[in-house]
């Protein structure tokens, strides 16, 4: 009986295990899942987006722009709505927020992508990536302001794949510049104040298996939020030792720092000015359209880890995912998704935190005004428990 039981046992585990093998990937992977890539020589991908003949769009294009093109899928017919923030069936918000929609309602701020409607017009998708610094592409007077171009889904994004995180773009994006050519490829082609993207810059977190959606019951530990990627930050073994190690070329944050160079900064950088290059990447002056001028900025940390607990649920990047690392997995790297969402955010923006420039809007921010800030800062001060309100007798509603 025994050897018979133990047999059944291992028969159980080892379909246990397939099913395992089956559901999630082998390692830190990225993300080429739709018809985004992996392509066969058969594909049938290519006639989800293209027309060889009959396109109405440039780049032979079945839709006349991109934001129409992705929108054909991505707005409800699969499982990603990213217009209105949340995935179809489970109605979870997705990890970026959304473009016209945000925790279902209307948006008060987004990346502002060509074609998306704003206030009903197809907005052009013209706008100042701000912190890109210098500006050298723009006319004498708005130096330190940002570069300027036209941002699509495609700026982030390369729809036939990429060697990134939810295909996010790299070093090679296709023709006519080829793999050789990365400078080109920047988000405006051989901008002085933009960075080159970089193959495998935002890895997936092996426990990733696409997970487009924010859920705090499974994210999050407490008020540990996790996200589904690494940041420039890991954790090797030195000696025996766990030893954080920055790579700033690496992660989201450097993702987010190809176009807003300047806010990539290190510990410190609170009590140094952005011309001080021990504490920033790349430092530098920003005129950020307050009447203060093109002058050195004080700015907020971003690449290291955070030991405490927030007060409210928020978002950290993974440590130690990566390969060769300690091998633990850490929910504690600040990233830029930390505060923001990619896409889009319906958070409010009122009172001292209305009109902040040079934005001017809700700034795809997390929490409504400034609770993020409040998760991390000034948990000593709070207000006392209120007394309890007088009880009210319910209204009942009335009857049609
Ligand atoms: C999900 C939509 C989508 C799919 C699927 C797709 N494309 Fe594209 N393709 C685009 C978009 C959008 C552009 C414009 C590029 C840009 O805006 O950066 C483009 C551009 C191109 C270009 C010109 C620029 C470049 O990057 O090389 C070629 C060639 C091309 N596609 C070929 C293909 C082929 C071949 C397939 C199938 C194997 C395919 N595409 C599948 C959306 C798609
Ligand atoms: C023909 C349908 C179709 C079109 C058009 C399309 N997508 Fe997708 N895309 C999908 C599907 C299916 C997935 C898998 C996830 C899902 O089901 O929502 C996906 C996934 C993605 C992902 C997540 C990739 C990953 O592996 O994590 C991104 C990012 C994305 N699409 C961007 C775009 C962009 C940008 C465009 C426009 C250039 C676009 N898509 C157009 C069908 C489409
Ligand atoms: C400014 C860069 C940027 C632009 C522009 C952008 N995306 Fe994304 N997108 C991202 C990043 C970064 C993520 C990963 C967000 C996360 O994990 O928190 C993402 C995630 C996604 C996902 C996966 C679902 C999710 O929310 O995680 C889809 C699908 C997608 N994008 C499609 C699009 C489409 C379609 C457009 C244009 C309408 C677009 N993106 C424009 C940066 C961008
Ligand atoms: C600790 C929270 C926090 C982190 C981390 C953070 N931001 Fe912000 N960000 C904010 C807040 C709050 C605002 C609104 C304006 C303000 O108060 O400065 C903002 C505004 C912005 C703006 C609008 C222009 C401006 O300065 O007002 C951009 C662009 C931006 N952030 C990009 C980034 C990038 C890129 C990263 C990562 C390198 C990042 N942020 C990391 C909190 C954060
Ligand atoms: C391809 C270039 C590009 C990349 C990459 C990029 N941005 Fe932006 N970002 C822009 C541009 C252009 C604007 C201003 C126009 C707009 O709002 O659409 C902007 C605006 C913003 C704003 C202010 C939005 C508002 O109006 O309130 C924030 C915050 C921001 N970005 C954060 C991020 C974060 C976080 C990332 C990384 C996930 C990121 N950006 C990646 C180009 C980029
Ligand atoms: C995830 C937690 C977290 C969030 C959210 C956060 N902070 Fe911080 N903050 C920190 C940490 C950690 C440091 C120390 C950074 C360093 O290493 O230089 C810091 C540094 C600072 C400093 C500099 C202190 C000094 O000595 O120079 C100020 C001021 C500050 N934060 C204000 C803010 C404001 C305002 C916000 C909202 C926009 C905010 N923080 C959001 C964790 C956070």
């Amino acid at each position: 009986m025994r050897p018979m039981k133990l047999l059944a046992g291992m028969v159980l585990a080892a379909a246990l295990l397939a099913g395992v093998g089956l559901a999630t990937r082998a390692g830190p992977a990225s993300a080429n899942n739709g018809p985004h890539g992996n392509y066969t020589l058969t594909t049938a991908a290519c006639a989800g987006c293209h027309r060889a003949h009959t396109a109405v769009g440039t780049d032979l294009l079945k839709e006349t722009n991109v934001y129409a093109l992705c929108t054909t899928c991505h707005a409800g017919s699969v499982s990603t709505d990213v217009v209105h923030g949340f995935q179809t069936g489970s109605g979870l918000p997705l990890n970026g927020g959304g473009f016209e929609q945000a925790n279902n309602k209307p948006v008060t701020s987004s990346h502002i992508v060509a074609g998306m409607p704003v206030s009903g017009t197809p907005a052009s998708g013209a706008g100042t990536a701000w912190g890109s610094q210098n500006g050298d592409n723009i006319p004498v007077g708005d130096l330190g302001v940002g570069v300027q171009g036209t941002l699509e889904c495609t700026s982030c994004h390369n729809p036939h794949g990429s060697t990134n995180y939810r295909i996010l773009k790299d070093a090679s994006n296709g023709y006519p510049y080829g793999p050789a050519n990365a400078s080109k490829h920047r988000w405006v082609p051989d901008n002085p104040d933009l960075l080159d993207w970089m193959n495998s810059q935002v890895v997936a977190t092996v426990d990733d298996n696409f997970d487009y959606s924010f859920n705090p019951a499974s994210d999050c530990v407490g008020t540990k939020c996790k996200m589904k990627f690494t940041s420039g930050i890991s954790v090797v073994l030195v000696g025996g030792t766990p030893t954080t190690q920055i790579d700033t070329t690496k992660g989201m944050n450097a993702f987010c720092a190809t176009c807003h160079k300047s806010y990539l900064t290190l510990s410190g950088s609170g009590a140094a000015p952005s011309t001080d290059a021990t504490h920033y990447v790349y430092p530098g002056t920003q005129d950020a359209l307050d009447g203060k001028g093109n002058v050195a900025r004080y700015r907020h940390a971003v690449e290291r880890t955070y030991g405490g607990s927030p007060q409210q649920p928020l978002r950290f990047a993974a440590e130690g995912t990566t390969p060769g690392t300690a091998g633990t997995v850490k929910y504690d790297a600040f990233s830029c998704l930390t505060c923001h969402y990619a896409h889009g955010s319906s958070s409010a923006a009122t009172g001292f935190a209305q009109g902040v420039a040079p934005a001017n809007d809700s700034a795809l921010l997390f929490y409504d005004n400034r609770g993020v800030c409040i998760s991390c800062h000034q948990t000593d001060k709070m207000a006392p428990t209120p007394t309890p309100a007088a009880t009210s007798t319910p209204v009942p509603s009335p009857t049609p």
